[in-house]
């Protein structure tokens, strides 16, 4: 049904187009005999009346600037709990069609996205198109129209409420009457007096000129934004794009576990941050109200893995620390790791998809690039290394290598993962830290960085109770 009367309704907006010029000199009724309300900044009008004649419809009009994705008044409540939601934007272009407005009726059942409401009939009336850089909507509703699932509006009620809100300024267009939206710009709320439009029925009458007219406006918002979902992508992708990375970067380049631990802890809290402030947000939108979107779903599985990370790699250290060898465990860790960072920043690029902001994408992307360029860098520019070297042998906290168990070498180079290294097996040292360093000072090994070549790896013994002798123990 409701598909035959858009049809209707298109084909009426479209001779009206063809007719040239009529949309911008709409037939409208007098404006005595309607409602009006207008926006503080003027940016947004609707008017409406009650036609004596039947008792479940009504004719409106709402108006606003083009800049905005979508425009929408909500009638019978004064929040967006209960309302009836008259939601405008702008349908996909089938050719001559191109600029019909789209009235998707909704309802709104609390603070998120309105769901459709098919049961809403209704005709577009002449007025309906583009007129002086303003979307302009006029209808009659038909059926459906004074209750609906959670409301109703009673009209011959002079104290009526209605709220209004006007998307992101940005173009938008879809064919689907419930397309998903992105969260309001402004947004408000006003009364409106209904029984006093009570006469002919005619499409209210609204321009740049409108003012007020039996409506009083209460409250008034500007530049909303969705916080939780804008805190939500940059803790993640912080936390994936960045600090993930650079604790790869601490371990690999800077051969400092203490701090690759400390900072992929950080990391940990800062995902788990994110992962609820993701949850919130999903409550605000029917696209995400489900939970199993595919971002949704990776997102699970990411934390899922970050976590499991976490639990592996301090197991791994204790073992270590243990000398009772890492086992199976290290290459565990490093490839979860490597699969985690690799979907969480994928994650990062299907959120703004999900988010209905895929451009943000291209900074993401760029983001990355400059990242990976610097690491790059970093690691295998020979000159910048040695003198991170230099300074690390001085003792600016960081230890790094003189020469690599790789063999690559006393000027650095890239570090195999030890576990493949000559020498050690796969129970053996799986990194260099401090306690190796310390180790290696107590054998009478000077300076500050770990020279890897003297460390020597002994397989627990049978008459060591731990593993090791018992002064090493003690000395720990
Ligand atoms: C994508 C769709 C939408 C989402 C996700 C959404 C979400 C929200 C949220 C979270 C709030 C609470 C804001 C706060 O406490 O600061 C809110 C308030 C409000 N929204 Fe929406 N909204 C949407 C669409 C609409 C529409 C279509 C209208 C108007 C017809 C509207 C009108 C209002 C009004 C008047 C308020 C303030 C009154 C109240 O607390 O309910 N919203 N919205
Ligand atoms: C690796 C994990 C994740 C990453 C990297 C990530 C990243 C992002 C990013 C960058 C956005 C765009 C936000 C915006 O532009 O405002 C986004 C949106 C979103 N994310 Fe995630 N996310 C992850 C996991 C999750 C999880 C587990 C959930 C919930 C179960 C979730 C729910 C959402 C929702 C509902 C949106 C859409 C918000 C909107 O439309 O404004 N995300 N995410």
């Amino acid at each position: 049904m409701w598909a035959g009367l858009s049809r209707i309704g298109s084909v009426a907006a479209g001779a009206l187009l063809l007719a040239g010029g009529l949309l911008s000199n709409p037939v409208l009724a007098d404006t005595d005999g309607q409602s009006t309300f207008v926006t503080e900044d003027k940016s947004m009008a609707f008017g409406f009346t009650v036609p004596d004649i039947k008792d479940d419809d009504f004719f409106f009009t709402i108006r606003f600037p083009k800049e905005y994705a979508w425009g929408a008044i909500g009638l019978g409540s004064e929040d967006m709990d209960g309302a009836l939601v008259l939601m405008v934007y702008v349908r996909s272009p089938p050719f001559l069609l191109r600029h019909k407005r789209h009235l998707l009726p909704r309802y709104a059942r609390g603070h998120y996205e309105p769901a459709y409401y098919p049961n809403f009939e209704y005709r577009t009336l002449p007025g309906t198109g583009v007129t002086d850089n303003h979307f302009v909507v006029s209808a009659h509703c038909l059926s459906g129209c004074r209750s609906w699932p959670g409301g109703y509006i009673d009209v011959s009620d002079d104290n009526q409420k209605a709220i209004f809100a006007l998307g992101p300024k940005e173009t938008f267009r879809s064919n689907d009457p419930a397309a998903p939206l992105r969260y309001h710009s402004r947004y408000g709320s006003f009364k409106i007096a209904l029984g006093r439009t009570r006469g002919a029925g005619d499409a209210p009458e609204v321009s740049d000129g409108s003012s007020n007219q039996g409506t009083e406006p209460h409250m008034q918002r500007n530049g909303r934004w969705d916080p939780k979902s804008t805190m939500h992508a940059v803790f993640m992708i912080l936390v994936f794009v960045v600090l993930l990375p650079l604790g790869v970067f601490i371990l690999r380049i800077g051969n400092s576990p203490k701090w690759h631990a400390v900072n992929q802890f950080i990391s940990l809290l800062g995902a788990l941050v994110g992962f609820a402030l993701g949850i919130l947000t999903s409550f605000h939108y029917q696209r995400s109200r489900k939970f199993v979107s595919s971002h949704q779903v990776i997102g699970y599985l990411v934390i899922a893995g970050l976590i499991g990370q976490f639990v592996v790699g301090v197991m791994h250290h204790i073992r270590y620390r243990r000398r009772e060898g890492t086992g199976k465990l290290t290459p565990v860790h490093v490839w979860v790791g490597r699969i985690v960072i690799f979907l969480g920043s994928i994650n990062a690029f299907l959120g703004f998809q999900f988010a209905l902001v895929s451009m943000y994408n291209l900074i993401l992307a760029g983001i990355i690039i400059l990242l990976t360029a610097v690491s790059c860098l970093f690691t295998f520019h020979q000159g910048l290394r040695s003198r991170i070297l230099r300074r690390s042998s001085a003792g600016s906290g960081f230890a790094f290598p003189k020469s690599s168990a790789s063999g690559a070498g006393a000027s650095g180079g890239f570090n195999r993962e030890p576990w493949r290294s000559s020498g050690l097996d796969d129970d053996a040292v799986p990194y260099r830290d401090s306690t190796v360093d310390s180790t290696a000072k107590r054998g009478g090994g000077g300076g500050g960085a770990t020279d890897l070549s003297r460390q020597e790896y002994s397989p627990p013994r049978a008459d060591w109770p731990h593993g090791r002798p018992c002064h090493a123990r003690e000395e720990q």
